[in-house]
């Protein structure tokens, strides 16, 4: 029985140097130690040994099963880890290889402008809100004290629904929403969507954007005012703009005020842009806030001052970007947009 265990042994050894894979591992190991295999069939006659012999038998099979098992297992391990090797060989990528340039997009110009004012005025302390486009006649005109036969108030000026309804024609609503929500004192701004009825031409649109803006506190004065646009303007355009205040009229504000700035292509040297003046004309409406809209607004203007204004956005961003037609900006042409 010592030569059988010997032989079955070797068989095993020779027939293990052939082995490739594991599969072949697998069925060389039911061959050789499963239920049915060689070892088993040759334990079958240990029955028939005496009883001195069986134990000393018994644990050298017992050792024999052993030394196959660890040899199993070594060379299963081995073969596992060269399967391995060779999936990763397979799958090897290379990332020193270019990848495809990614095509990035950017912000439209208009939404830079509008960001970056939004950020400005928040550094500032102001409220950045949002307002609807759809506005009541009462936000948009009456409680900004509109007079009834105002031009603006007219169907050939302003986009109505109905009666009550209408697209507004200015961001000047969403101070009225302010006041009302948040009372005194506040400092807020708030940039969108605007319509009119213009037709189109180089600077005119029917849609546009504007940014609002409000200050309700105690002791305001137009030097407030006038600081807080002078700031704005030169860290849009830099350090060297300078402004000119206009008087002007706005049913909302009193006094009114309309700003220019020097011209951001000549610094107001004159030049063609700037039509030989030296300056970018109306570039904005501002104002001491008219005692009947705060009151509107259930706000004591004997408490209470306040200054506002309203900014065109597109005109900024036309000056910015130095573009001459307003069409430019909302026709999509990617060609065009990827300059900025
Ligand atoms: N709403 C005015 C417009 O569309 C702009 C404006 C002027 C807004 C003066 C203001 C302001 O808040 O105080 O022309």
């Amino acid at each position: 029985m010592i030569e059988e265990l010997k032989k079955l042994k070797d068989d095993f050894m020779a027939e293990l140097e052939n082995i490739t894979s594991i599969s072949e591992l697998e069925n060389l190991k039911v061959k050789f130690l499963g239920k049915k295999g060689k070892l088993t069939e040759i334990l079958k006659n240990m029955g028939k040994l005496s009883a001195e012999e069986r134990p000393k038998m018994g644990k050298i099979a017992n050792e024999v099963r052993d030394i196959l098992n660890a040899e199993v297992d070594e060379i299963e391990n081995n073969l596992r880890e060269k399967e391995l090797n060779e999936k990763m060989k397979e799958e090897y990528i290379d990332i020193t290889l270019p990848i495809k340039s990614a095509n990035y997009g950017h912000l439209h110009p208009l939404k830079e402008t509008i960001y970056e004012l939004e950020e400005l005025f928040e550094s500032m302390g102001f409220m950045v809100l949002d307002g609807p486009e759809i506005e009541t006649v009462e936000n948009n005109f009456d409680l900004l004290n509109t007079p009834d036969d105002h031009p603006s108030r007219d169907l050939t000026d302003t986009f109505y629904f109905d009666e009550t309804h209408l697209l507004r024609s200015q961001t000047s609503p969403v101070q009225i929403r302010a006041m009302k929500k948040y009372g005194a004192p506040i400092k807020m701004v708030s940039a969108g969507r605007t319509f009119r009825t213009d037709e189109v031409d180089d600077t005119h649109s029917p849609m546009f954007h504007q940014i609002e803006g409000l200050v309700v506190d105690k002791n305001i004065t137009l030097g407030n005012l006038k600081s807080t646009i002078d700031t704005v303007l030169k860290r849009l355009f830099g350090d060297e703009l300078e402004t000119r205040y206009r008087p002007h009229y706005f049913p909302f504000t009193e006094p009114s005020l309309e700003v220019d700035a020097t011209c951001a292509f000549c610094k107001g040297k004159g030049c063609e842009k700037c039509n030989h003046t030296g300056w970018s004309m109306e570039l904005m409406g501002c104002g001491m806030v008219h005692p009947n809209v705060l009151r509107n607004c259930g706000i004591d203007p004997e408490v209470y001052q306040g200054f506002a204004f309203g900014m065109g956005i597109d005109r900024l961003t036309m000056v910015r970007c130095e573009i001459n037609n307003i069409r430019l900006l909302y026709d999509n042409d990617k060609k065009f947009l990827e300059q900025f």
